[in-house]
This record gives structure tokens, sequence and C-alpha cells, in this order.
């Protein structure tokens, strides 16, 4: 691509493509282009090696450039490029639901797929609710989320989210009928813990508060993601999830654990609900389901949810949801070749053995200026950095910039700075991400 600016600072041939989630403006007028991956590393265009420090976009768990995965996903697309899975079916579809079942936390053995995080939120959040009127609680129909939560940019995962930004600017065209409980972010008491926070399963309990508000029987799911990323890590305290789980049971109201980021070996375990020893009753994910090679999420459900749905005459249709492109034959390819390398190379749990290691390097950030806080779970980290005044997100998207330059890619979010790397990062390069990381947050007013 021509990198020409033109005299104002732009590249005309950057202005049609309206970027995701991006500073539209200062990228184009200082673009950040990635030309090629292989294993831990980017190229630029213009030829530096970048550390990958974020799997892609918490996605590409088994790094760069699998060639196990191209393969599979050529040999998919000269065999049968697309398939309808609405009253049709094809093999691989069924073959990867039973392989994914196979490595699901207990009982969640009923796989939907869509194409995204967003899809997989908003597929699951309806089938709470058709779930509830299946079973006859049609008035079950209250969703509850999170603060600081990110569930994807559908309008029900939007709703449930409790992102500021990403709420503030569509007014009020939210689902009805949704709450939020309070985030488990507390630096005064938590900084600078080493893994979970061990304060704050008390907050839990807020679930008990905004049941006594809205009646149980109004209230059809609690949606949290275990660890959350997008928010700037967000760990859950010691005891929170498994006390949300027993509230949920009391009121019968379903448990949806959103791992869109924490699935797939993130976190040391196939899934957090393994991790955590705390099962949902719906489990979603995307990203490490295809290593981020082609788009697809997949919806976990327990079998009684699943069930609940199989009554009626039988030529009906169940459930009135789906997409053109779920379980795409090519989406399945990729993601059976993915499975077979996690399980291979033993990346489901990879992250449970670096993670002291890499607990270590994280906390190594101590003391540097402006750090107020640093995170880790897993192969997740962060560092949370004081912000400028007046000019929050500021100092964290320089800090983003400087690594860049440096030859490592990390993600920023306000003044936190997250990293999640491939989950077949080597120690020495751990200690090149954190080390860097360093370095630019000492060099950086
Ligand atoms: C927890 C969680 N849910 C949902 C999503 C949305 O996924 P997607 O961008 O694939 O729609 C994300 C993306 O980061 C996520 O972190």
């Amino acid at each position: 691509m021509n990198a020409q600016l033109t005299p104002a600072g732009t590249n005309p041939e950057l202005d049609a493509f309206w970027m995701p989630f991006t500073a539209n403006r200062q990228f184009k007028a200082h673009p950040r282009l990635l030309a090629r991956a292989q294993g831990m590393y980017y190229w630029t265009a213009d030829g530096r090696q970048v550390l990958d420090g974020v799997a892609g976009l918490w996605c590409v768990n088994a790094g760069h450039g699998r060639r196990e995965i191209t393969e599979a996903v050529t040999q998919q697309l000269t065999t049968m490029e697309f398939a309808p899975t609405f009253q049709m079916g094809h093999p691989i579809a069924f073959e990867l639901a039973n392989r994914l079942a196979g490595i699901a936390p207990p009982g969640l053995d009923r796989i939907f797929f869509a194409n995204s995080g967003s899809e997989s939120v908003d597929t699951a959040l309806k089938i709470a609710i058709a779930y509830h009127r299946a079973r006859g609680a049609a008035q079950r129909t209250r969703l509850i989320g999170r603060e600081k939560g990110y569930h994807g940019v559908g309008f029900g995962g939007m709703s449930v989210g409790g992102m500021i930004n990403n709420r503030k600017f569509f007014g009020s065209s939210m689902l009805p009928g949704v709450d939020h409980l309070p985030h488990t972010l507390d630096i005064e008491r938590n900084a600078f813990s080493h893994g979970l926070p061990q304060w704050g399963a008390q907050l839990a309990n807020e679930l008990e508060r905004l049941i006594a508000l809205h009646d149980a029987s109004t209230i059809a799911a609690v949606i949290v993601e275990p660890v959350s990323g997008s928010a700037g890590v967000v760990l859950p305290p010691v005891g929170y999830l498994k006390r949300l789980r027993e509230i949920c049971d009391k009121h019968d109201i379903l448990l949806i654990f959103d791992e869109v980021i924490t699935g797939f070996g993130r976190v040391g375990k196939p899934f957090a609900a393994q991790a955590f020893d705390v099962t949902p009753d719906l489990m979603t994910t995307a990203k490490g389901l295809t290593n981020g090679a082609i788009p697809m999420g997949a919806v976990f459900s327990q079998r009684k949810i699943y069930d609940a749905f199989m009554q009626g005459p039988e030529n009906s249709i169940e459930l009135f949801h789906g997409y053109t492109y779920s379980a795409h034959p090519v989406a399945c390819a990729a993601a059976l070749a993915t499975l077979d390398i996690y399980l291979k190379e033993g990346l489901l749990t990879r992250a449970a053995s670096l993670s002291a290691h890499w607990e270590n390097a994280v906390h190594s950030l101590r003391g540097l200026p402006h750090v107020i806080d640093l995170r880790n779970y897993g192969l997740i980290g962060a560092v949370e950095m004081e912000p400028r005044q007046g000019k929050p997100g500021a100092r964290g998207f320089d800090v983003f910039l400087k690594c860049f330059e440096r030859g490592v890619m990390v993600r920023q979010t306000g003044d936190t700075i997250a990293m999640a790397p491939p989950l077949v990062i080597e120690p020495a390069q751990i200690e090149h991400l954190v080390e860097t990381l360093g370095q630019v947050i000492r060099e950086t007013a």
C-alpha cells in the first residue's frame, strides 16, 4: 500500500475503511499496518518485527501462521465451501460440537454455533429467555449484567454490558428490563494482588438486592465474564463466582459465563468455569475457538436447557434463532484443526504452568512511575496507571504507541495496558514483553 501522506497528513487510501474501536483520524495520520505474522510475531508493512503481547485480539492462542489450520481450511474450501445448517446439516458441524462437548465443563454438552462473541452473547441471552418460556415461566425476561462488563456490541450484549462509552452514544436504545451488578475492581483494597483479589466475594450478594428489587420471578439470567478483559482486566475476588452460582440456583436464575476471552486455555484450563470450579448454565465462546483464523462463536448449553426445548410436534422448529453461517463448514474445519493443535501441544493447560513466571514478570513493574495497580491471572496481565490530570486515557495511549514503536503490541483501555499473549509464548519472550513495557512506562511522563 502506498503510504504517501497528503500535505494535510492524511492518506486517502485509508479513508474508506471506517475502522472499529479506533481513533480513525489519529490512525490514518500515523498508520500502524500489520502485514504478516508467524509464531509470536507480527511484521509491519515496513518490515519491523513486533512481539504479539495480546494474541491478536485475545484470539490467536496457538500463535500465528499455524499450517495445520491453513491446510484444514484450504481442504474444506476445496471440498465444500458452504452448506446450510437450517433444516440441513454437514458432518463436521456435528463432529466439532461433539469435540467441544468433550472439553466442556460438566453438562455443557449442547452447542449452538454463531460467528462472533457478540452473536454468541445475543444467542445465549435469547436462549435463556426462551428457556424459561418453554418451562412455563414466560414472565422471566429480565437480564442482569455487571458494570464494566463487555459482552460485545449487539443490542443485547450492549445492554447487559457495563462499559460507559459502549453505551452512552446509543441513547436509550437498550433492551428493557436490564439491571447491573456492581463491578469487582477495588484498587483501594486490592491493588497489587497476586492472582485473584482476596477482598470482594460479598459483592456477589448485591444480586440478592437486585432480586429483592425486581422479584426473582421476572429474572431470566445473570451474565458475567469470569475474568473481564476489555474493561482493563477485572478479576473475580476469591469466592465471588461461587456465591453468584449459589444465589442463581436458589432463585432458579440461569448463570451465563461469557468466556469469549477466557475460553480455550487463557486461564490454565480449557475454560474459566473449570479453573474456578463453577459451572454456568450457558457459556459463550468465540476468539480462540478457531485461533482467530476464521470468525466463529459457540454457545455451550446445559443439556437440561436443550431438553426443555425438545417438545411439541416433532417437525416443528424448537428455537427460532440461527445465522446463515452458524457452523460454517470452513469455520468448523478451522476449529477442528485448532482443537487438534491445542490438545497435541497441551495449550489448554499451558497457561497454568507459565502463570507463576508470568505473575512474577507482571509484578516486577511495581514501583514504576504512575503504576497504581498490577493484575494477573492465567496468562492475562494488566498494568493500571494513574490518569493524567484532565486527560483520562492519554497516558495509556502514549504507552501503547511507544510499545508498538519498540516492537511490542499490547492493548490499551483507558490508562490500563492489558496483555494476553499467545499461549505458546516462551519465558524469554515474557521477559522481553514486560521489560519493554516497563522501559516505556519509565520514559512516559
Ligand atoms: C467477554 C467478551 N464477550 C464478547 C466479546 C465480543 O466478541 P466479538 O468482538 O467477537 O463480537 C468480547 C470481545 O472482546 C469479549 O471480550
